[in-house]
């Protein structure tokens, strides 16, 4: 395949940095094409860590990075994460990193907007990341958000910039009962981040379709997971934009016919950050220690993550919305030692019995799990780069998670760095 778009299965955090960072070695361009700096793919290199919020997880492979139309972005937080990256030693020239013109800004009202509104649901809050996500997306589709390409003219920039801050200062002020923003401050933080970030802005989906019609492999790099989509997760308990393969096409504007092939990502066990419904949760001592073990708090916010056993009911329906050709599962060495496992193969409530996602996403926050117990490993999984270095438990286990999934087993991480990776077959071979 020479396009391939790597999506989460589960509620994000499934390890898709690592996973872009393996595959990107063989792409020539790295695109993200949804989301913003709510997500941060975490990737080891050579024992260092680097978590990275906007740019593509490519950067580090040295690849051209591609942040699309589909995206919101801060642009502070931007220009902080290329510094960050330059002061070690990772400096993205504009040949290094395309931003679109169409992408548009989450500027400093939308994340007071979105902690102001968190804060008022109280026990209803979705749990946000408080980046301003949601209402950064409410003002692309109420067609009054501001763009990369509004930053051409300085002067008409900063007039809307300042006219959409006081604007939203009534609606803070005056509806959410929370501090206004001051303003002036406001507009000349933004304009310095302007002239820092115009070098990179282009049309991006020119130069993806240019490549695609170049012959080069290009990776799509989702954030966010299946579950967190805003038509076809928990909502509301959701992110404010699709997660899947249909959003490469919008958000990087490219055509359907040119995507190759969906790669899904999963955990080899399930984690949630925020609120909303998760059947397969657990709790107690072996929660507490599956999230020790496999270092489950938000690489955005600092969370500690809901843990949860593998739920296949979830995963096929990620596995056929997005029509994935195959299946990388992470963290496996985080469930050695645990026997035995479980899998989540339906629901139930009452006296029925679901064996797909309920219609009613309120049902599925009551029903309960049905599992399947697999026995366990006891053997460190780590070294292992291919299946058969992998204790039979863990074989059986994979492929029963392949099986209840409806796809292939594609890859397998064993441990956070970059070489930790089982790689049974490379969606980029020809
Ligand atoms: P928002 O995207 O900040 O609006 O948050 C909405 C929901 O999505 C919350 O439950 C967040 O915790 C969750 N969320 C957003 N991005 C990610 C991610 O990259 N990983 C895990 N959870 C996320
Ligand atoms: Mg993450």
């Amino acid at each position: 395949m020479k396009t391939v778009a790597v999506v989460g299965v589960q509620w994000g955090d499934e390890g898709k940095g690592k996973i872009v960072d393996l595959l990107a070695a063989d792409a020539d361009v790295v695109v993200r094409f949804q989301g913003g700096n709510n997500a941060a793919h975490t990737l080891v290199v050579d024992g260092e860590k680097f978590i990275l919020r906007m740019i593509p997880a490519g950067a580090l492979q040295g690849k051209v990075c591609v942040i699309g139309n589909g995206m919101v972005v801060d642009p502070l937080a931007l220009v902080e994460e290329i510094d960050g990256l330059k002061r070690r030693g990772r400096a993205l020239s504009p040949a290094d990193l395309k931003i679109s013109y169409d992408a548009h800004l989450i500027l400093p009202y939308h994340g007071a907007i979105d902690r102001a509104r968190e804060a008022r649901l109280g026990g209803r809050a979705i749990g946000t990341t408080g980046f301003g996500i949601g209402p950064a997306y409410e003002d692309k589709m109420a067609r009054v958000g501001l763009r990369f390409e509004d930053m051409n003219e300085r002067a008409a920039f900063a007039e809307r910039l300042e006219r959409n801050a006081r604007e939203k200062n009534a609606l803070l002020k005056g509806v959410l009962k929370a501090a206004p923003l001051k303003v002036t401050e406001l507009v000349e933080q933004v304009l310095r981040a302007r002239n820092r970030l115009r070098p990179y802005l282009c049309d991006t989906a020119a130069y993806v379709r240019e490549a695609i019609g170049a012959g080069r492999r290009v990776l799509f790099e989702g954030a966010h997971g299946v579950m967190l989509d805003i038509d076809h997760g928990t909502y509301p308990y959701v992110t404010s934009s699709n997660c899947g393969a249909s959003a490469v096409f919008g958000g990087a504007g490219v055509a359907p016919g040119q995507l190759d092939g969906v790669l899904g990502i999963s955990k080899a066990y399930a984690t949630r950050v925020g609120g909303g419904p998760f059947p397969s949760e657990m709790s107690g001592a072996l929660a507490d220690s599956l999230r020790d073990e496999g270092a489950e708090f938000g690489s955005a916010t600092g969370r500690p993550r809901r843990i949860g056993w593998f739920d296949a009911v979830l995963a096929r329906h990620a596995v056929r919305l997005n029509g994935m050709v195959g299946l990388a599962v992470t963290k496996l060495d985080v469930l050695t030692g645990i026997d035995p496992l479980k899998i989540c193969v339906g629901y139930e409530s009452g006296k029925t019995r679901f064996d797909e996602v309920p219609a009613s996403r309120r049902l599925l926050a009551k029903v309960k799990p049905v599992y399947e117990t697999l026995p366990g490993w006891s053997d460190d999984v780590s070294g292992a780069r291919n299946l058969g270095d992998l204790p039979v438990n863990a074989r059986r286990y994979l492929a029963r998670i392949a099986e209840l999934s409806g796809t292939r087993l594609m890859m397998v991480g064993v441990g956070a760095g970059r070489e930790a990776a089982i790689v049974i077959e490379n969606p980029f071979a020809d």
